[in-house]
């Protein structure tokens, strides 16, 4: 594990399940000072309180897996002298080679002008810093499940603000924390070494629904194809101040939000496997769609979209700005 996140403040939306979460972990692992949030008090705590444990268990080396998990990400290799990762991993510790991941938690609706303000000021204080290094915003409503032409205004209204509209006033009001006044920019003598720089820089969660829009979540989808331009728009933008913005587009991802999408796509390909010997015949816009899971033919799990998130937010991504990575099993969802 990489530890691309230590002294770094990353602030996160919807963070208490899902991807959110995921990435949350893994800024954690990778020594990140990280504020998680979503709506609901004890969710907030709840979260917190695993996420210390996962800190626990990995660092202070009190759980076989998690050490496994962090030193080699293979849980079943056969060679590996736990005991003696075990002990590095103290030493290391100990000696500030590794910097374990801090976590707090607040309550913070993406909607509310209010809650984000609060959030934005809490990470400042909870981890005495004068500025934010990363900006997560992954919040969304999924609110109408049917045929588009039968799309409730209300349901409009609703996955409007949440998805999109607040994305924007959220980048918007954290340009003073992501870049301070006075600061100075990193990126300045580290020519030989561009890896070496860090970019404060926004993540917005958009969706392979982004580039098709398909008949259960048409709205839903056609409010992630917006956060592609609002990328694009606010990269452009924000290059001026030294900030990168870039967006995740996940495929169906195993989360609560898509249990109709993850169920949709595990009957498909089991109809197919049916018919297994015949697959490489199917056509081919049969075989690279959300709704059999993409090349790969799988649901995600939430921290390969977490991975992508900590790639596009790390000093690994220095010289990507507006851009968006898919992270969906492969498909045709765009050339
Ligand atoms: N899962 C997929 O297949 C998939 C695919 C493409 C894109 N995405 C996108 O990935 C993001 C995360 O989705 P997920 O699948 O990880 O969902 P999830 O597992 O259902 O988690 C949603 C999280 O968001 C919080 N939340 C919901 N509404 C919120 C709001 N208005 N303000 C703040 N927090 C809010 C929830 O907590 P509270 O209830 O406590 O607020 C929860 O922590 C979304 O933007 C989604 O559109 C997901």
């Amino acid at each position: 594990m990489l530890q691309r996140y230590a002294h770094r403040t990353c602030v996160l939306t919807a963070s208490t399940q899902g991807i959110g979460l995921a990435t949350a972990a893994r800024f954690l692992l990778e020594g990140g000072q990280v504020v998680i949030s979503s709506r609901k008090k004890d969710q907030v705590q709840e979260k917190v309180e695993e996420l210390e444990t996962l800190m626990r268990n990995t660092f202070e080396a009190k759980s076989e897996t998690a050490v496994r998990a962090f030193f080699c990400g293979n849980q079943n290799q056969n060679n590996f002298n736990v005991g003696e990762a075990s002990d590095m991993m103290k030493e290391m510790v100990k000696k500030k080679l590794i910097i374990p991941g801090k976590v707090v938690g607040k309550v913070c609706h993406q909607a509310n002008a209010n809650d984000r303000l609060e959030l934005l000021k809490f990470a400042l204080s909870s981890f005495q810093t004068n500025k934010i290094d990363v900006l997560v915003l992954n919040a969304a409503a999924s609110t109408h499940y049917g045929e588009f032409i039968h799309l409730p205004e209300k349901s409009i209204d609703k996955m409007f603000e949440t998805n999109v509209k607040s994305t924007i006033l959220f980048a918007q009001e954290a340009k003073p924390f992501l870049m301070p006044e006075n600061e100075k920019n990193e990126n300045n003598n580290t020519l030989l070494f561009p890896e070496y720089n860090f970019s404060p820089c926004i993540s917005i969660t958009s969706s392979v629904g982004a580039y098709v829009p398909c008949s259960p979540v048409g709205f839903y989808s056609a409010s992630k194809t917006m956060l592609l331009g609002v990328t694009k728009a606010l990269a452009e933008n924000y290059s001026h101040y030294g900030v990168r913005v870039n967006s995740v587009c996940p495929g169906v991802t195993r989360t609560r939000l898509a249990e109709k999408l993850v169920e949709q796509v595990q009957q498909n390909n089991n109809n197919n496997s049916e018919n297994n010997n015949k697959k490489h015949e199917k056509l081919a816009n049969a075989a690279g769609g959300l709704n059999d899971g993409g090349f790969m033919h799988r649901v995600g799990d939430p921290r390969e979209v977490a991975a992508g998130i900590a790639f596009l937010c790390s000093r690994d991504a220095s010289f990507i700005t507006g851009e968006n990575l898919v992270i969906g099993g492969g498909g045709f969802y765009h050339l």
